[in-house]
């Protein structure tokens, strides 16, 4: 079975920001469940209007709703050599529906420290064309309003990028998420890599890992 690999963080830990590379390296398509519920919204999917409340409020997707996505993910014919699995999977269900339909050669963790993770939410935005991900402050475009990417100029912001719900997202995250560190520790697929860095720096750490 071919291999996949699990980019693992807090939310606003660079996962997204850090895909586009881990993809080019690999050959791996990015699979992202936050971005495959935003697109289910926006499509006004049944499955988008189940997810909405949730993703709005910053609680997790019940899992079963995650888990089929991703076994519906899994079946197209880009995923046959593995993926990149990117914000799954966040519970220990979510990792144990996982074991049985994908196999793993390393999840690799984004640490990053609690204190900076408001003021990389709040100041995202992302390409409506490409969606590149951008920072007011860290990482802006070249050209104010233009992505860099593609020149396209319609730039979003997420309905969930606000600090309130951002609290509620840490908080999932600490209570659901992170005992997920210790079960891939006990399996041996787990590397940290120190996200309080920059960009590029987050960037050659994870290239040594591959
Ligand atoms: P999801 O979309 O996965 O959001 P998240 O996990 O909260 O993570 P983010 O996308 O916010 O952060 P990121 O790590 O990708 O950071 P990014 O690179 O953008 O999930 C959204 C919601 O969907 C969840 O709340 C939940 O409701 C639901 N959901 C999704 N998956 C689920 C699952 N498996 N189970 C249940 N529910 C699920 O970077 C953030 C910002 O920081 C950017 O502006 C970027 O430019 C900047 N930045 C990045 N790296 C650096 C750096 N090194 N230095 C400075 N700034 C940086
Ligand atoms: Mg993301
Ligand atoms: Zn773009």
């Amino acid at each position: 079975m071919a291999s996949s690999i699990v980019l693992f963080g807090p939310p606003g830990a660079g996962k997204g920001t850090q895909a586009g590379n881990i993809v080019s390296i690999t050959g791996k398509p990015q699979v992202s469940t936050g971005d495959m519920l935003r697109a289910a919204l926006g499509a006004g999917t049944s499955l988008g209007l189940e997810a909405k409340g949730y993703m709005e409020s910053g609680q997790l997707v019940p899992d079963e709703i995650i888990i089929g996505l991703i076994e519906e993910r899994l079946t197209l014919p880009d995923a046959s050599d593995g993926v990149l699995f990117d914000g799954f999977p966040r519970t220990i269900a979510q990792a144990e529906a996982l074991s049985h339909i994908a196999q793993l050669s390393v999840v690799i963790a984004i640490e990053v420290p609690d204190s900076r993770i408001v003021e990389r939410i709040c100041g995202r935005y992302t390409c409506g064309g490409c969606a590149a991900v951008y920072h007011d402050t860290f990482n802006p475009t070249s050209a104010a309003g233009v992505c860099d990417n593609c020149d396209s100029t319609e730039m979003k912001r997420r309905a969930d990028d606000n600090e309130d719900t951002v609290r509620t997202r840490l908080t999932a995250y600490h209570e659901q998420t992170a005992p997920l560190a210790d079960w891939y520790r006990q399996r041996d697929l787990f590397v940290t890599v120190d996200g309080d860095q920059d960009i590029q720096k987050v960037g050659q750490a994870i290239a040594l890992v591959l």
